[in-house]
């Protein structure tokens, strides 16, 4: 059995000149926890170039969906941006990650903080009702250069309160809280200074970050990975993995290239 399946572009959409996201159908035996990533790409010269991506879509969906950068240069996306319907996609069959429920110990308030691309597990895990089952808050936290950059916005204030089965639940318990840093807009300013500075907490209405009730999955680029790890270590987190929960989880955002 080939690692791979051949799916086929169901959409394409570009949010700016350097983002976009399409969906693609999904082999029915593919199975993956929300919040992991697999190997995904095309061919190239008759051979299969591949690179990590989150699944934005969620593992009850029919589809999949992935949210991607384009880079000019970039092996991968420089051709992935090209994509358009009814092309082939080539999807592994192994998915994994540490963005996941489980490798969190039980906890009050679960905050999602994505910079980018690094946005997209999230949006997995904010469709998952086992989310909003363990936790009283579920915060997600984007933080971009650009207000256009804020991809998926709209998905999350309006789609989302008003799904069928989720609605209740996200419209008592989802926070969604933008922010840029290099334009105006409502809320602004990188991620690790919104948590130093308590503004995020007086903005959201929840106490400053708090081992004993707080729960983080951080997703985005490897500085802001390595800044808010390190703020989080100062509080007493620990981090988690498959071994052994823990306060916190960590990926980054996957493609640079
Ligand atoms: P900034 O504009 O101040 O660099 P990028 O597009 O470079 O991946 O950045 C995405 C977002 O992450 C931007 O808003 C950027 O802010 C922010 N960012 C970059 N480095 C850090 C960091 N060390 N801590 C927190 N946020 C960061």
């Amino acid at each position: 059995m080939s690692n791979f399946y051949e799916e086929k572009v169901l959409s394409v959409h570009h949010w700016t000149d350097s983002l976009f996201s399409f969906t693609a159908t999904r082999d029915p035996s593919f199975r993956f926890l929300n919040g992991q990533f697999t190997m995904i790409g095309i061919e190239v010269e008759g051979r299969p170039l591949l690179r990590a991506y989150s699944m934005v879509s969620s593992s009850y969906d029919e589809n999949l969906e992935f949210f991607s950068i384009k880079v000019a240069n970039g092996p991968l996306t420089s051709r992935l941006q090209h994509l358009k319907v009814g092309d082939k996609l080539i999807v592994g069959r192994k998915a994994t990650g540490t963005l996941v429920l489980d490798n969190l110990v039980p906890g009050k308030h679960l905050y999602l903080l994505g910079t980018g691309t690094g946005l997209a597990p999230f949006l997995s895990i904010i469709r998952d009702p086992e989310t909003y089952e363990r936790y009283e808050k579920v915060i997600l936290v984007h933080g971009c250069r650009t207000v256009a950059e804020l991809a998926y916005g709209d998905q999350i204030t309006e789609v989302l309160p008003n799904d069928e089965y989720l609605g209740e639940a996200v419209r008592e318990k989802l926070i969604y809280y933008p922010t840029v840093t290099r334009e105006a807009f409502r809320n602004t300013g990188r991620i690790t200074d919104l948590i130093q500075s308590y503004k995020i907490f007086e903005d959201i209405g929840l106490p400053p970050l708090d081992v004993e009730a707080d729960r983080v999955m951080l997703c985005g680029s490897p500085a802001m990975i390595q800044e808010t790890r390190a703020l989080l270590d100062g509080r007493g987190f620990s981090e988690g993995s498959q071994a052994e929960a823990g306060h916190f989880v960590i990926e980054k955002a996957f493609v640079e290239r």
